[in-house]
């Protein structure tokens, strides 16, 4: 009864401050629809704490049909099939919200279409902290923030320089077979009523915040959009159901839009994101990653899609090839000892030691314990996300994992764990899909550092020496500067 009246008032305050009808979502299963609309109107919600910086997101006239920027490494391409496109009149690029955002604040190509720690960092010391990524809503650690000077807003949006961090703020879903009680919250985002769950302790409702990297938006043909039962999973914890379901909830979120975006416009972005492909196609030691018979860069990527389908080389079919990425084998056995050619081989020997080393796969939540390679969970050729929807726990959401920093999260119990994301358990509300997340594409790595959904992992040394502790694998240093020097070329 108490509750009942509680979601009514709850109702006509989101109707107060919400100045649109309650927004429009695609049609999808009854548990991400929730989950997302929950979100939408929190942050709706958050207008309440008013952003001191107003301007509008810059964009340049033209993403060419091949554009290549310098990245720490070397330099990052993106390939686009189907040639130019003009960023006026293309929604991916309008201001379609009320802060000044577009998908461009948060999706660019000299990052591989994510945001580097790096480039945040740059374009806070660039504009004084007005950039519209600094928003309070989801930039901020919390929409509470004071950003009244520039000091103020270096602590405000620490995460997001330090780690990439977008606050994502989801309601705990209805029925869930878990309270979440809140151990540590450095931000008192998810403590305080305002902005997060009813109570500290034993919450069944209100708003959980967690942080999280954004996902490149490239690539997207391998997510296979086209499939209606989303075999990838879009989103670390697969809680959108389309892409164009995803491009309506980032515009009424990210950008606190208050008109849901049109059929077409949902279309135009889909049709922008799945003709994008992005590599590495240059590397400051191995130089120019399709030579000498390498398929390296995004136009050899490009040609894998032909071959693409979902559920592609499944783990768990006979069939199964361990061997994912077949790009540099051809520099396995080069000519002459010297020069480019001792890099050249280092980067194969790294593809080898991805393909061949034997990892005993034990305690990963949703897998049976097996011995497996890092392709048993990015499976999909040449493009190494999981072929298909399999969300997994490998501990990147743990209070302590071996080799990560997540210092600076907040800590929350539920299912008797103690976790930094409760990953898809927010969605689907069940204790067993606690800490699982997607495999995400490992393509463009070197451009969008830090890794890990929480930007746990600085460097792909720190996701090297996580993996090489958590499962015991015991690489010598000159395996994982290989595998190091292999992955900086994808
Ligand atoms: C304020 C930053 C921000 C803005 C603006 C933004 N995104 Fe994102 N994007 C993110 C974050 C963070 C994630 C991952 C969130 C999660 O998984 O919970 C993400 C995830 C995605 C993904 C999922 C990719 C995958 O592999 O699953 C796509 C696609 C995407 N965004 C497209 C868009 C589009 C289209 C827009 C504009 C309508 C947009 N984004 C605006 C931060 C942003
Ligand atoms: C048991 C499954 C599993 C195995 C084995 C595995 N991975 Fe992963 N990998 C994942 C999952 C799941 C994620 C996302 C985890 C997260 O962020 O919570 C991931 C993330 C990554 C990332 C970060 C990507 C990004 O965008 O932040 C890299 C790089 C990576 N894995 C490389 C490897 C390498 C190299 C190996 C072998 C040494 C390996 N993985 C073995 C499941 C696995």
């Amino acid at each position: 009864m108490q509750r009942a009246f509680l979601r009514l008032i709850s109702a006509l305050a989101l109707t107060w401050v919400c100045s649109s009808p309650a927004p429009v979502v695609a049609q999808t299963p009854a548990e991400d629809h929730a989950a997302n609309i929950g979100m939408i109107l929190h942050m709706h919600r958050m207008r309440a704490f008013h952003d001191v910086d107003t301007g509008i997101q810059s964009t340049p006239p033209v993403i060419g049909q091949n554009t290549t920027d310098e990245d720490p490494t070397g330099t990052i391409s993106t390939f686009q099939p189907g040639g130019n496109t003009h960023t006026a009149g293309n929604p991916f690029f309008q201001n379609l919200g009320t802060n000044g955002r577009t998908c461009f604040t948060c999706h660019q190509p000299a990052t591989g279409w994510g945001v580097s720690a790096q480039s945040v960092q740059d374009r806070f010391n660039a504009s004084s902290g007005a950039d519209p990524i600094f928003r309070l809503v989801d930039g901020a650690t919390c929409p509470t923030d004071d950003v009244s000077s520039l000091d103020k807003k270096s602590q405000a949006y620490s995460l997001l320089l330090s780690k990439g961090l977008i606050r994502i703020g989801l309601p705990i879903p209805a029925g869930a077979e878990f309270k979440v009680s809140v151990i540590s919250d450095p931000y008192n985002c998810s403590t305080n009523p305002a902005t997060g769950l009813i109570s500290p302790t034993n919450a069944t409702s209100g708003i959980v915040s967690i942080y999280r990297r954004p996902l490149p938006s490239t690539n997207l043909g391998f997510l296979d959009p086209e499939d209606p039962t989303n075999v990838t999973g879009i989103m670390w914890d697969g809680r959108e159901p389309s892409l164009e379901s995803q491009a309506n909830d980032a515009t009424m979120g990210h950008a606190q839009a208050n008109t849901p975006l049109s059929d077409a416009q949902q279309q135009e972005i889909v049709n922008f994101e799945t003709g994008l492909f992005t590599a590495q196609n240059f590397d400051n030691a191995a130089k120019n990653l399709h030579a000498d018979g390498a398929t390296g860069g995004p136009v050899d990527l490009q040609g894998q899609l032909a071959d693409f389908f979902p559920g592609i080389n499944d783990p768990f079919s006979p069939t199964f090839n361990p061997n994912v990425f077949n790009l540099y084998q051809a520099w396995s056995n080069l000519p002459g000892k010297g020069g480019i050619n001792v890099d050249r081989e280092s980067v194969a020997r790294g593809e080898t030691v991805f393909n061949t080393t034997k990892i005993n796969i034990t305690g990963v939540g949703g897998l049976n314990d097996m011995t497996g390679f890092c392709g048993t969970c990015h499976d999909d050729p040449n493009v190494g996300n999981h072929s298909k929807k399999l969300p997994l726990n490998i501990g990147i959401a743990d209070a302590n994992p071996p080799a990560l920093d997540v210092s600076e999260l907040p800590l929350f119990m539920l299912c008797g764990v103690v976790v930094t994301d409760p990953g898809k358990a927010l969605i689907s509300g069940k204790c067993a899909d606690v800490g699982k997340f997607k495999g995400p594409i490992l393509r463009g790595l070197a451009a969008r550092a830090p890794y890990f959904h929480n930007g746990s992992a600085a460097t792909l040394m720190g996701v090297v020496n996580f993996y090489d502790q958590r499962f015991s694998i015991g690489f010598t240093d000159q395996q994982k500067q290989d595998l190091v020097n292999f992955l900086n070329t994808l």
